[in-house]
């Protein structure tokens, strides 16, 4: 078998979570490879909602496996909170939870230092969500970090050792910070982790392929996002693309299979830096009204504006998509019209290759296409789309040269289109 992977095309929030919890079924196994509690995946249910951070979006369905990959961040104490709160619900899944020995530990003095280097960079802040993310990539790649597996062994020392580089590094900025405020909850956190199953993962994962068990990895943040492809240095620290599910998991390039790759029907962004399609005006503010574009793990509103068709064929290529998901397309359904961005104007020169960076002053060209009035979160079937949104679907699929296979019409579980024909 192979590892199917589920990825955002876009800035996040494209409903990953959402779509692996109904996609789950089909698979034995579901992984995280990269990232860490900066992600928020949001999942519905007989009337509940649940945001996952650290914990793979299969978890709910109680017969399947699911791991937390080498390439993920793991911070023990937003861990324990997010344990706590599965408990209260009802669920023990200390049976159906992996965890690699190799996922690097997101400790208190890393979300200090976030927090340091976000508050001095001023106006040209990243608009990080402060979990530490950017830190603790930087000492893996660095050759200090600390892994999971080190909690096994010795790990004050470590961590002691550890948090006196960290003080080093904080003596050099201009604010004080308090890191024992930081750290309330990380015994208790490592304690919670150890209840867990501590496992080499590649080989495990690898393992399980060879006996033919079928795999998905979520992905989390999004393609523009990435560390190497998105709008750097507006990004985040971890490679959200379809080969970082090859590190983040210890499987070869030639074990993926599908690749699906996850939009928004129109764009969003949470946290600063280039949007080409933004809208700063009250179509803006009906989108954010109207879709609840409200960061998951932040609460910080959103910013929305029309799907950009430049950065999603680039999305396309770098992640090899061979299957589409189209999420959100309910939203949209008070516009009169939709646009689309089809090409870019940069210093006078048209182009439709996402550029090396995305300046203020650049302008977007646009294509517009009728919209929908019908409300379409009660619809069951492709059969009952409106004639508009198989014009945009049509549009989008004969732009992208990927079919959408998916259509998803509402955040709940069953608000979800499974297109056969495409
Ligand atoms: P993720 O990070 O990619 O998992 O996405 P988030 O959970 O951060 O954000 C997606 C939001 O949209 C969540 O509130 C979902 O419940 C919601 N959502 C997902 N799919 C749909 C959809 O098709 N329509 C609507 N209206 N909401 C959706
Ligand atoms: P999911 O998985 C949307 C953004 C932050 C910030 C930048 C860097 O829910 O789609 P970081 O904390 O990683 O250093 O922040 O990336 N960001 C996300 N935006 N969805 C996410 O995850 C995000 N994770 C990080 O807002 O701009
Ligand atoms: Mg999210």
């Amino acid at each position: 078998m192979k590892v199917d992977v589920l990825l955002g095309l876009q800035w996040g929030d494209e409903g990953k979570g959402k779509v692996v919890d109904v996609l789950t079924p089909k698979y034995d196994v579901i992984t995280r490879f990269q990232g860490g509690p900066n992600a928020g995946h949001t999942l519905e249910f007989n009337n509940i909602k649940h945001v996952l951070h650290n914990i793979p979006s299969g978890i709910f369905h109680t017969d399947k496996m699911n791991i937390i990959g080498n390439g993920v961040v793991l911070d023990p104490i937003s861990f324990k909170q997010e344990i706590d709160e599965l408990e209260a619900k009802g669920m023990d899944i200390t049976k159906n939870l992996l965890i690699s020995k190799k996922a690097h530990l997101i400790l208190p003095t890393h979300r200090v230092l976030d927090r340091a280097s976000e508050d001095s960079k001023g106006k040209t802040k990243i608009g990080s969500t402060l979990k530490g993310i950017g830190p603790t990539y930087m000492d893996k790649t660095g050759r200090n970090g600390l892994r999971v597996g080190d909690i096994l062994n010795n790990f004050d020392q470590k961590y002691a050792d550890l948090k006196k580089k960290h003080q080093q590094l904080l003596s050099m900025y201009d604010k004080e910070y308090d890191v024992t405020e930081y750290e309330v909850g990380l015994q208790e956190g490592i304690d919670c982790l150890k209840r867990f199953t501590i496992i080499d993962s590649e080989h495990s994962i690898n393992n399980y392929i060879k006996e033919g068990k079928s795999v998905l990895a979520e992905g989390a943040q999004g393609t523009l996002l990435d560390i190497d492809f998105g709008s750097y240095p507006f990004v985040t620290s971890s490679n959200t693309i379809c080969a970082g599910a090859c590190t983040g998991m210890g499987v070869a390039p030639n074990k993926i299979g599908e690749v699906y790759g996850i939009f928004k029907a129109y764009c969003t962004r949470v946290g600063s830096g280039p949007f080409p399609t933004e809208l700063f005006d009250e179509t803006g503010e009906e989108l954010r009204k109207a879709g609840h574009e409200f960061g998951a793990t932040t609460g910080r509103p959103r910013r929305c504006g029309w799907i950009d068709l430049v950065a999603l064929k680039y999305s396309v290529m770098i992640n090899g998509v061979t299957q589409l998901i189209m999420t959100k397309g309910d939203v949209l359904s008070t516009f009169k019209t939709i646009k689309v961005a089809t090409s870019y104007i940069i210093d006078g020169v048209e182009t439709k290759e996402f550029p090396f960076e995305l300046p203020e002053n650049m302008e977007v060209v646009y294509t517009e296409l009728p919209g929908w009035s019908e409300d379409l979160t009660g619809l069951k079937s492709e059969n009952e789309f409106p004639e508009e949104l198989n014009a945009y679907i049509d549009y989008l699929e004969s732009e992208l040269e990927v079919p959408i296979k998916i259509v998803s019409v509402g955040p709940d579980r069953d608000q979800t289109i499974i297109r056969e024909e495409a």
